[in-house]
């Protein structure tokens, strides 16, 4: 069983998508996708209403999901952790232990557009366009990294 945690700021806009989209691309059996924020204003909470909406036009029911906050220990639970901007990246790689947790942590762009250091940008304020914007950057980077897990 392969583990794979997307992360976001919140864990309400960006990675709940990032993990419904992924999972929705391979075999539950053989890999598993979780998603957390970097910080904790949202914790507990379901996602944004405006990541349900936009989800559920592609199929994907997300409503369920809960935000949580990453931990320490999460480095030992997942294999691949995927961050959505620069700033994730710094807030997590401030929290490995060791070589091994930072080879872990990736800029999910990055699967699409080697060495580019892109960013998911934050829709939190914006409106829909913006979440449906994020939705396709998703699905796209969710792709690459679907055939590289199976
Ligand atoms: P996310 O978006 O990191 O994609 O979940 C955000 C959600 C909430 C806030 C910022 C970004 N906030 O400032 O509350």
């Amino acid at each position: 069983m392969k583990k794979v945690l997307m992360v976001c700021l919140g864990n309400i806009c960006r990675s709940p998508l990032a993990e419904a989209i992924l999972q929705s691309k391979v075999n539950s059996k053989e890999i598993v996708v979780d998603s957390a924020g970097t910080a904790d204003y949202h914790t507990g909470k379901q996602p944004d209403i405006r990541s349900i909406e936009i989800a559920a036009k592609f199929g994907l029911d997300i409503h369920k999901q809960k935000a949580r906050t990453f931990e320490v220990r999460n480095f030992d639970t997942f294999d691949h952790i995927y961050v959505m901007d620069k700033s994730n990246y710094q807030n997590v790689l401030e929290l490995a232990r060791d070589k091994n947790d930072v080879l872990k942590v990736k800029m999910i762009l990055n699967e699409l557009h080697p060495n580019k250091n892109l960013e998911v940008p934050d829709p939190y304020y914006g409106g829909d366009q913006g979440f449906k914007n994020v939705y396709n950057m998703l699905d796209e980077a969710c792709d690459v990294i679907a055939k590289q897990l199976q």
